[in-house]
């Protein structure tokens, strides 16, 4: 079972940047960690036979009877709807914290009405999937449609009284070869083994790691404990539904399975036992919600920098995208924006009229997004400080007195965003009143440091573990959810800001299971450095499985300078990750596009162009993702889960089904490996040159440094905009283009979603045209979706039809060629006569 880990061999090399060792702690400084990490089989827990009980609710109850004279346990079972159970552990009149917050609603509960009692075993049959439940040692098999999918192993079950509520337990996954998830961690998408001399298992607890590591599992600012195990014949899951910190070892291959540690709370777990990777993310993300539709501008590009740094600075940036035309929808303001970082003020000499500001950015149809962070400077006669201070809305020490310690303003006070009443309190600021001079140009919102972080190295930069929220809840129970209601209290704000009109956009540091219903995710403070280019693509895709689908890297790195290679390269690859926005840190080169030699704008302008042209394909993602869960970039092994060797890929991606993107992290390179996968009945179809690859494997790609490989799948309808504007907003009008590949029966499929792009009438009122695009020869048929929606105001109005077929298949290897044929609507419809289109639903659809 020892293998010796990626992650050992790069640090046997050697690494450039290195977070603060002393400062964040490994294992062997965690008395829980240690002390669990080294126990060997216990089988400490016997099933007391004599007790099950089924309740009224549904649950089946039975006691744990350990043999070494602590207190018996109490499990539950749940079994709930789309093939997932929950289980349900803590002490006999336990005092633990339970978790609030997280789930999405009650989880769906179905009956189970047999148990069949056997000497050695008892099984609990629920549908096609079947519980069997072990006396002596206690251990949990979980059948679906007879096979063994999941084992949660009673042979490393303990509750710990001695460690102070510490408890770890081991789940095993029969049919897996692979582990993924447990986010965040700047690692392989892939979970490596950990179980290595020298090498920590993977932690779960938020904190600000400054100059994080590369391949390392170390603990970064989200922790989502969720954990996919996959293998060629079945993907199956666990969800802990537990805030506290967290430690996971990890083994892969003939023997997969986790070994959990927890500091604190419950062993709440939920089993989604798949069987195939769409299903098993659907039956995660059903517990914990979707994201709602983001405002189409979100998905435009971001310009962001610590810090622009006067009024006269962002106009001048707004501008230059504007001479050198680039498309940018937003530009963002960082800390030094505030009075003395104070949120919710304006520094006056600085930013001396944010209301004209605004109107300027807004004249050139874009907006702006500012930073809020969760410290309140701990200042008499700053209001937000004032009104917190009387309600009794901060963070406490184990003493009761007001937590304080230093942040960006100094010292400081943390909201207590446990408190229903401080997430009022706090989120009534973001109105256009209580945040003066602003306007709805101010779109979205930036919550950071919201681990949440203090500048103490002695306490790993967060707050102690024994300090006291709403309740009397220690902090060591709910420590990963800070940001997560922190995130919550923002978007409750943003809504009441808008009176509900308004889709709120928030991005956060700091994450959990969840906060996909409030907000985007970015990966925090990486370095303008090649790997850090790559890991963002197995971070992205690490989150988008685990429901936050909202997430992108800071294009460019924030530490350090890159080099115009690199910075190339990063907009390339970021353009094909749900959140695009460069950003850098204080102190570095300024970095605009317009700011480098011309050769060098036009290849970041493509690739920024790339990106509009293809808004359609990411808005309807975002939309499909609202109603059917998936993620929206996905990787190869999510729609190819019976190709091993895509396992441990995490350079590509998929954005949707039918796009193929390979990021190009490697600096001088002429060529790079490209997976093309699918089998020799899959084609991928360059969208650069006339080249087409079945789906066979690594080939080896030509690279320039104008574009990084990505491939349209043959049979694929894919819907863009042509014409790239200066934003979002300037292309709203404009029809579409559709990218018709046909397959080998001369047919092609596709789907489009149109609406307002801002509101929540798509819920509310069904307001919106969502199709599906057939293409069979050359007749165009559209469908809608939905017959009941109201489309009306939303025409699907297609400008070109562009045909991509195969005149010469590929070969060993070898490209293939496809030919193009374009079809314009323009006002003479000269080109479209050769194509006829079928309208299902005549009356919504236009052509004009
Ligand atoms: C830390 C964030 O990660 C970074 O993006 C930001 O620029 C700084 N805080 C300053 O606010």
């Amino acid at each position: 079972m020892l293998k010796l880990s990626l992650w050992s061999f790069a640090l046997f090399l050697g690494l450039c940047y290195s977070a603060d060792h002393d400062m964040f702690k490994d294992c062997s400084r965690i008395n829980f960690c240690t002390t669990l990490r080294s126990r060997s089989p216990l089988d400490k827990y016997t099933v007391n036979r004599t007790g099950f009980v089924l309740q009224s609710n549904g649950r089946a109850d039975f006691t744990l009877e350990p043999n070494d004279g602590s207190t018996n346990l109490n499990l539950s079972i749940y079994s709930l709807t789309d093939n997932r159970f929950r289980i349900q552990v803590k002490e006999v009149n336990s005092s633990r914290y339970e978790l609030n917050n997280v789930l999405d609603g009650p989880p769906p509960i179905v009956g189970m009405y047999g148990f069949v009692f056997e000497d050695e075993r008892m099984s609990i049959p629920v549908g096609d999937n079947i519980i069997t439940i072990y006396y002596s040692p206690f251990k949990m098999e979980f059948y679906a449609t007879d096979v063994l999918q999941l084992v949660l192993d009673g042979t490393y079950l303990t509750f710990e009284d001695s460690l102070d509520q510490a408890f770890a337990f081991g789940v095993s996954f029969p049919q897996a070869l692979q582990l993924y998830g447990i986010h965040e961690h700047a690692d392989s998408l892939a979970l490596q083994t950990t179980q290595v001399s020298g090498t920590d298992p993977y932690r779960l607890r938020n904190l600000d790691v400054s100059g994080y590591e590369l391949n390392s599992p170390m603990a970064l600012y989200g922790a989502v404990p969720v954990l996919y195990g996959h293998g060629p014949n079945a993907t199956s899951g666990v969800f802990l539904h537990n805030a506290a910190e967290q430690w996971i070892e990890i083994t892969n291959d003939e023997d997969t399975q986790a070994y959990l540690m927890v500091e604190s709370g419950i062993l709440d777990l939920f089993i989604l036992l798949g069987p195939t990777p769409t299903e098993v993310v659907r039956q995660y993300v059903a517990l914990t919600g979707t994201a709602h539709l983001p405002q189409l501008w979100t998905l435009g590009y971001h310009q962001s920098r610590w810090n622009y740094e006067s009024q006269d600075d962002v106009k001048d940036v707004v501008a230059n995208f504007t001479t050198y035309n680039f498309p940018l929808d937003v530009i963002w303001l960082d800390i030094e924006y505030t009075d003395a970082k104070k949120y919710f003020t304006w520094d006056s000499n600085m930013f001396s009229d944010p209301v004209e500001m605004q109107q300027n950015i807004s004249a050139t149809n874009k907006r702006l997004v500012t930073i809020i962070d969760p410290h309140i400077k701990a200042e008499t006669g700053y209001s937000v400080y004032d009104g917190a201070l009387e309600k009794d809305l901060f963070v406490k020490n184990a003493d009761g007195s007001n937590f304080e310690g230093d942040c960006w303003p100094g010292l400081s006070s943390y909201i207590d965003f446990l408190n229903p009443e401080a997430r009022n309190y706090y989120s009534s600021f973001y109105s256009y009143d209580n945040f003066p001079s602003t306007t709805p140009v101010l779109a979205g919102i930036w919550n950071d440091m919201n681990e949440p972080s203090v500048f103490d190295n002695s306490i790993e930069k967060t707050l102690p573990g024994d300090t006291l929220h709403y309740g009397g809840v220690v902090h060591r129970d709910i420590h990963n959810i800070y940001g997560l209601l922190h995130t919550m209290s923002t978007h409750q704000g943003l809504m009441a800001r808008d009176n509900g009109t308004t889709r709120p956009f928030v991005l956060t540091r700091s994450h959990f299971a969840g906060t996909q219903r409030y907000s985007a995710i970015w990966t925090g403070d990486n370095t303008a450095d090649w790997g850090y280019l790559s890991v963002s693509y197995s971070q992205c895709l690490d989150a988008n499985l685990l429901g936050i689908v909202f997430c992108g890297a800071d294009i460019g790195g924030f530490a350090n300078d890159p080099d115009v290679e690199l910075l190339q390269r990063w907009y390339q690859a970021g353009a094909w990750l749900p959140f695009y926005r460069a950003h850098s840190t204080s102190g570095s080169m300024r970095r605009e596009p317009y700011l480098f030699d011309e050769e060098v704008q036009q290849v970041i302008r493509n690739a920024l162009q790339l990106r509009y042209k293809h808004l359609p394909v990411w808005y309807t993602l975002f939309y499909e993702h609202t109603r059917n869960k998936d993620p929206i970039i996905r990787p190869l092994f999510y729609h190819y889960p019976q190709d091993t060797d895509v396992y441990r890929i995490s350079d590509h991606l998929l954005v949707g089904r039918d796009i193929l993107v390979r990021a190009v992290a490697e600096p001088g390179v002429e060529s790079v490996q490209v997976y093309f996968p699918g089998g020799a009945d899959e084609h991928w179809i360059s969208v650069d040159n006339a080249e087409v690859y079945d789906g066979n494997g690594f080939v080896n790609i030509s690279v320039t440094i104008d574009a990084i490989p990505v491939y349209y799948r043959r049979g694929s309808v894919i819907v863009r905009k042509e014409t790239v504007r200066l934003s979002s907003d300037e292309m709203a009008n404009d029809g579409y283009t559709l990218y018709v590949n046909l397959d080998a029966d001369n047919k092609a499929s596709g789907t489009v979603y149109l609406d307002d792009n801002t509101s929540f009438n798509y819920v509310d009122s069904k307001e919106y045209n969502y199709l599906r695009i057939d293409m069979e020869g050359s007749d165009v048929t559209l469908t809608k979706i939905d017959e009941d929606s109201n489309s009306s105001n939303f025409d699907f109005i297609i400008d070109q039809v562009v045909v991509n077929k195969i005149i010469k298949a590929p070969q060993n290897g070898k490209p293939g060629q496809y030919r193009q044929q374009m079809f314009k609507n323009d006002a003479s419809r000269e080109l479209l006569k050769n194509l006829k289109f079928k309208f299902d639903n005549p009356a919504r659809i236009k052509l004009i």
